[in-house]
């Protein structure tokens, strides 16, 4: 397949095509819309992989949302979690008695959220909910209580919208298999 005029032999199908992940993505902005339409929340994006889902999703929720970004990193190898997480940025503001909404790119074996979820709830929140893209099915160990998430999709490694191999397929604007 073609995308972005490269002929790229690792890339594989299309997963959620431009389309649905748009069409989606305004369907999650109205859910939020109306669920925080009295205490309009703060977005907190997981950078880098949500970058491109925070922006789209921010623009569907018409309330006046603030935003924010924390970034994590997990030890392991370009395609696999080791499952130990750490925080490569904190966040700018304080969240305590704020209503939270995490904003994921991917939930894999789940473990990045775990640690996000514990430590953000260590600060005191009025509410944390998660928003993720895209969950893998069938992968996580620990329940995870996700109450929005955009498409559940098989357990593959995945690349585009965000969603990177060493930092590459970042600005595709889907999300297409990877032929590792
Ligand atoms: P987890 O801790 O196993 O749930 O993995 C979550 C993190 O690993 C995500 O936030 C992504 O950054 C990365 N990740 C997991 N699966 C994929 C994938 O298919 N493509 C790209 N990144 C992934
Ligand atoms: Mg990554």
């Amino acid at each position: 397949m073609n995308v972005l005029g490269l002929n790229d032999p690792k890339l594989g199908e299309v997963v959620v095509s431009e389309q649905e992940l748009q069409s989606r993505i305004s369907q999650l902005g109205k859910e939020l819309e109306a669920d925080y339409a009295d205490r309009p929340p703060l977005l907190v994006g997981v950078l880098k992989g949500a970058f491109m889902f925070m922006t789209d999703l921010a623009r569907a929720v018409g309330l006046p949302v603030e935003l924010d970004f924390m970034a994590v990193a997990s030890y392991g190898s370009a395609t696999k979690t080791s499952g130990i997480v750490r925080m490569v940025k904190d966040l700018d503001l304080d969240i305590s008695g704020r209503h939270v909404v995490v904003v994921e790119d991917i939930v894999d074996s789940g473990l990045t959220l775990s640690f996000l979820k514990r430590n953000l709830l260590s600060r005191e929140p009025a509410s944390l909910e998660v928003c993720a893209l895209l969950v893998k099915e069938g992968l996580q160990k620990a329940k995870l209580d996700l109450k929005y998430v955009g498409f559940k999709i098989p357990p593959t490694f995945v690349v585009g919208y965000g969603l990177d191999v060493d930092e590459k397929y970042r600005n595709l604007p889907m999300i297409c298999t990877y032929k590792a």
